[in-house]
């Protein structure tokens, strides 16, 4: 077994916000048949601290960012975890990066910072137990991993530093720079300055030995001026080490077959048990009861995923008799938004602001098609857990919904090889578009029955990318593993 160390911030099923809590949370076993022993390091939120099991204390210390701190090895959700206890920094219940206000916390960047440092000393084999070859950092909360290992005085872990999200980039002020306690010369242009600031993403970028993303036209589009936000040139110099690899689904825990949130559990061949699903949605939604297509949204509600953008077709959609049910939370305006056209179109708009991960499952698993309509989108999970619930994705062609749907033109279709839509630009007129034509594809039985069995049926296990990762891993340990 190849030893690595994940570092993240949120990890399924103890804490999520999105889409990195369910990669976090599915790596680990898709890796073990593959010989890769992977432990992850995350914050002790109480969520965390609650669900852990068996907790040992590896490392203490009587000073970390600000307090006493431990960190302990245990189980928590299936998952084999070291667990920064440090009640100073991550003792705060609810949302793991925002205080009540909506706001982000303001010390996040020293409670990031404790995260990647104690990374950074694990990776330099201060837990003997566990002595990772490579470590394996999530997004700018991790980020710093990479530069702590740099610096390490021991022989230390190799790094892979994976963007989920390039739009967060963990930038703050020049100030903090000396509490990170890295030496000075990190703070340059090569290191995690970043226009006079410290910059953790930049700091990873620089000083990771591999940096992923997480599909591989993602990964074109952030080496280009306008994919890049700020960093294409930065991206460019490490194309050598940068791979695009595509995420995978947790098929333990996405499945219409034995998933039980749903009033109806059903298979490929046994679609039509869906109808009792969407019965449900409609009831839970408030809806009208009807066999017309059921579009869904299963979102953060930000300008990243085009909410705006299906707000201009909402009206248009229900004059047409079309229904929609939005699960999602974010942007006041947009929540607003979307209140007010429930209000407007009772019955036919449906409208929850909860994030409520039993109803995402109902909601794949009976609505006719989900949108997913973003200007940007490294990877998306959605489409997927889309796909294997005969739930048709609807997506714009960017990112990571390029690579992992084919729309339904008339080649795919008579090849029999189309799993969805794909719109772009990524407009609403364009949107708009996308919708009419899947409702028109709805009213064609088979042809839609033809585009749910073709998705069900197409492999979004994590098989052939945990696979491209155990390989990186084992390239970047050399003989270590
Ligand atoms: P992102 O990480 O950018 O938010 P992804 O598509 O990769 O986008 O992942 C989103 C994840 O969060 C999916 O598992 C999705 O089902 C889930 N999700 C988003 N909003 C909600 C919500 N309001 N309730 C439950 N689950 C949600
Ligand atoms: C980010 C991205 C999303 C991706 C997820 C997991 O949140 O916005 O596209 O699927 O990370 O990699």
């Amino acid at each position: 077994m190849i030893p690595v160390l994940g570092v993240a911030s949120e990890i399924y099923p103890l804490i999520k916000t999105g889409g990195l809590a369910d990669v976090a949370g599915a790596l680990p076993g898709a890796l073990k048949p593959l010989g890769v022993g992977m432990r992850t390091l995350v914050p002790g939120y109480p969520a965390v601290r609650a669900a852990l099991q068996g907790a040992e204390p590896v490392l203490t210390y009587d000073e970390l960012f600000g307090g006493s701190a431990r960190v302990l090895a245990g189980k928590a959700g299936g998952l084999d975890l070291f667990v920064l206890d440090a009640p100073h920094l991550f003792d705060r219940p609810g949302n793991p990066y925002l205080g009540p206000d909506g706001k982000d916390w303001p010390d996040n960047w020293r409670r990031f910072a404790a995260l990647s440092f104690v990374a950074g000393e694990i990776g330099r084999g201060a837990v003997p137990v566990f002595a990772p070859a490579v470590v394996h950092a999530h997004d700018w909360q991790a980020a710093l991993a990479p530069a702590y290992l740099r610096f390490a005085w021991a022989q230390a872990a190799r790094s892979v530093l994976t963007i989920h999200n390039l739009a967060f980039q963990g930038n703050f002020p020049g100030a903090i720079f000396p509490e990170l306690r890295l030496p000075r010369e990190a703070n340059s242009i090569e290191g995690v300055e970043y226009y006079g600031g410290v910059g953790y993403l930049k700091g990873g970028l620089k000083y990771a030995d591999a940096i992923t993303t997480v599909s591989p036209t993602y990964a074109e589009e952030i080496c280009s001026p306008g994919g890049g936000m700020g960093f294409d040139g930065l991206l460019r110099s490490r194309r050598d080490v940068l791979h695009g690899i595509v995420n995978g689904v947790d098929i333990e825990v996405w499945g219409p077959a034995a998933d039980a949130n749903l009033a109806s559990k059903y298979t490929v061949t046994r679609l039509k048990a869906r109808a009792a699903n969407k019965r449900a949605i409609e009831q839970r939604f408030g809806l009208d009861a009807g066999e017309g297509i059921l579009f869904a949204v299963v979102s953060r509600l930000t300008w990243q995923k085009g909410m705006d953008l299906l707000g201009e077709c909402l009206d248009g959609l229900v004059a047409e008799g079309m229904r929609l049910a939005i699960l999602g939370s974010g942007e006041a305006a947009l929540e607003g938004m979307f209140h007010a056209a429930a209000n407007r179109h009772r019955g036919r708009i449906g409208f929850q602001t909860a994030f409520d991960e039993p109803l995402s499952h109902l909601i794949q698993g009976g609505a006719d098609a989900i949108l997913v309509p973003s200007r940007f989108e490294p990877c998306g999970l959605t489409q997927f857990y889309g796909l294997r619930y005969g739930c048709v994705p609807v997506v714009a062609r960017v990112g990571g919904l390029a690579d992992t749907i084919i729309d339904a033109n008339d080649a795919a279709l008579s090849a029999g090889v189309a799993t969805g839509l794909q719109f772009f630009p990524v407009d609403a007129p364009s949107l708009d578009r996308a919708i009419k034509r899947a409702a028109d594809l709805y009213r064609q039985p088979a042809t839609w029955q033809m585009l749910q069995k073709r998705g069900m049926k197409s492999d979004v296990s994590w098989d052939k990318s945990a696979a491209r990762y155990a390989d990186l891993y084992r390239q970047l340990a050399g003989g270590r593993g």
